[in-house]
């Protein structure tokens, strides 16, 4: 086993959870990775070939590292290199860990907003009381410059920035678990978004948030 997975499922294990046994309550209950670990204790160095730009100018590379796929939960470390984004994405029904092992990274995320079909016309009865089609509103959870070490991150379904974007400053490597995983059987795909303002859209007169 590579060293990195070791060490983080002992940091699992520490936690108290059972990787085999581990449920959806467990996994938001108890589950707190080791704030203590970091690159080292993964086996990640920055001058891996992860991290590096290539020759090439177009956009970096992020290198994927599966370490656990199980039913209940999936682990993986994210390699950025500098200048590397992982765009704007969701994780429906899932609460996600993340922890960023080395590096500087702005992070923006978001949490959905839904408001009521009533509730808007009651507001403001003279704009259209619908987004168009394939719009949705959310408001910003967090937009910031987050740089190693920091605690772990923890996006809840509905709380927490379960929606977010990683724009790496200096070459990253991000740990990720989720539980449950993605699974498109199961209605959890991943999707990706585009975000706007919410005063470009009729009725938005300029409030923050956004979309
Ligand atoms: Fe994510």
């Amino acid at each position: 086993m590579l060293p990195y997975v070791s060490c983080v499922l002992q940091s699992i294990r520490n936690s108290g959870m059972n990787e085999r046994s581990v449920s959806e309550v467990d996994m938001v209950n108890k589950m707190r990775l080791d704030d203590g670990i970091d690159a080292s204790d993964v086996g990640l160095t920055p001058d891996m070939s992860y991290f590096r730009r290539g020759a090439s100018r177009g956009t970096p590379v992020i290198t994927y590292l599966p370490i656990r796929e199980l039913e209940q939960f999936s682990m993986v470390i994210f390699c950025l290199p500098p200048s590397g984004v992982i765009p704007l994405h969701d994780h429906p029904g899932m609460t996600v860990f993340t922890k960023l092992l080395f590096g500087s990274m702005h992070i923006k995320s978001y949490d959905w907003v839904n408001v009521p079909q009533n509730l808007a016309e009651l507001v403001n009865p003279l704009q259209p009381t619908s987004l168009p089609p394939g719009l949705r509103l959310a408001k910003v959870k967090r937009d910031a410059i987050f740089t190693a070490p920091c605690r772990t991150s923890v996006l809840y379904p509905e709380d927490g920035g379960n929606l977010h974007c990683f724009r790496a400053r200096t070459c990253c490597a991000v740990l990720d678990v989720l539980g449950p995983p993605y699974s498109s059987a199961r209605g959890r795909d991943c999707t990706y978004y585009h975000d706007r303002p919410y005063a470009w859209f009729p009725g938005g007169r300029g409030e923050p948030g956004s979309r």
